[in-house]
């Protein structure tokens, strides 16, 4: 299979490095709303910070219309500039492509309040457990919630909410399906089960873009981002794509799981993300009949993140029997067995995550429901 118009200009842009960053243009969350139309035109968006040099805007101009299938005349960057429309540059390199007066920022959707990026180092550690079962406690409490499974690999979102018909379209806009409380968009949805693997950097960018877009999250309190494991795309896409309040950490407490997930972390710090806590699941197991916890797996992984991010540990979510059948069966364990060592610890972690967040600016003020 040959590479599609599109990966081929995302790789010439990523290859650009942005010498203050010491990263390429993309990583450095510089390119936006990239378009690559089947005539062979490009669009996007370019943020330069005044740090930056504006040489950037036309190096990238140029790597683009060297790349082949594309139109060298039709290549429109929009330079964004915070204080007015952005400045649409056209055709061969203008003179001067001035930098915009301010630091740029990913745009913000007060619409879908404060947007939570749940995150791992690595696969299977309880990711979509924990996004789920904080999406239900904040409803449960009154909060308006989107939960958006952007987890392209393994998008079990849906199944975990009991949920599987394709979301209706009214109006241009898809509608979120509704479980528990809380509004649902997943990739699950749109995609057949075993189709996955082949998803792609700007597919996944797409894919990112239109889910915030397109689809009438409505006015939101919250909204949860159950992404993929790892430090990939989706994490970009979403950083760029729009303003995020914070990034939750999932790890298990097992040394090796630990780096993947300081790895995760550093990224969102390093895009200016703040890490919000670490959330430590399937952190030993509670003894129904003493309730004692016994520890058994090696542990401690989730102080020791905590630790060296200087983030707080947010809860330690034991080992659960049943969960795993219960969320086969649509039931978060919130809701089937709230008075569970693991339920009571979840919703401990959804208190302290609204104790967090409630005193930020992004977003809409809370409100009760
Ligand atoms: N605390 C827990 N106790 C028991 N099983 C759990 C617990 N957390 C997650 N699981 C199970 O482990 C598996 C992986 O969890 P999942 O949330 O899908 O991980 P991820 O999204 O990180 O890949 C699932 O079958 C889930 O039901
Ligand atoms: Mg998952």
């Amino acid at each position: 299979m040959t590479e599609s118009l599109e990966t081929r200009v995302v790789a010439a842009l990523a290859r650009l490095r942005n010498p203050r960053l010491e990263n390429d243009l993309l990583s450095a969350g510089m390119i936006r709303d990239l378009a690559v139309g089947p005539d062979g035109s490009v669009n996007f968006t370019f943020l330069l910070s005044p740090e930056d040099p504006a040489t950037l805007v036309r190096q990238a101009r140029a790597a683009v219309q060297e790349v082949e299938g594309v139109r060298r005349d039709a290549v429109k960057i929009a330079v964004t500039n915070p204080s007015g429309p952005p400045k649409v540059t056209h055709g061969p390199p203008a003179a001067a492509e001035a930098p915009p007066p301010q630091a740029p920022a990913a745009p913000e959707m007060p619409d879908l309040g404060r947007i939570i990026a749940v995150s791992s180092g690595k696969g299977g550690v309880g990711k979509s457990t924990v996004s789920a079962n904080l999406a239900v406690a904040l409803a449960r409490s009154g909060r308006r919630v989107g939960l958006m499974d952007a987890d392209v690999y393994g998008p079990n979102i849906p199944r975990m909410f009991g949920v599987s018909e394709r979301p209706p379209v009214t109006g241009g806009k898809i509608q979120p399906l509704e479980a528990f409380g809380v509004r649902l968009m997943s990739l699950g949805f749109l995609v057949e089960r075993d189709a996955p693997a082949i998803w792609r950097g700007p597919i996944i960018m797409k894919i990112v873009q239109q889910f915030l877009r397109d689809v009438e999250w409505g006015p939101l309190d919250y909204f949860l981002v159950d992404l993929p494991p790892g430090t990939g795309d989706a994490q970009l896409s979403l950083v760029q794509a729009t303003h995020v309040s914070g990034a939750l950490i999932v790890t298990t407490p097992q040394e090796m799981a630990v780096g993947d997930a300081l790895r995760g972390a550093r990224m969102f710090e390093r895009v200016g993300v703040p890490v919000l806590g670490i959330v430590e699941n399937m952190s030993g197991f509670v003894d129904p009949e003493s309730g004692r916890r016994l520890e058994i797996f090696s542990s401690g992984g989730g102080r020791r993140l905590a630790d060296e991010l200087g983030v707080d540990l947010l809860g330690s979510i034991p080992l659960q029997p049943g969960l795993a059948e219960l969320a086969d069966a649509g039931r978060p364990i919130l809701v089937a067995e709230p008075e569970s060592a693991a339920a009571a610890e979840l919703q401990n972690v959804a208190d302290q995550l609204q104790r967090r967040t409630a005193g930020r600016s992004a977003g809409l003020p809370i409100l009760r429901g």
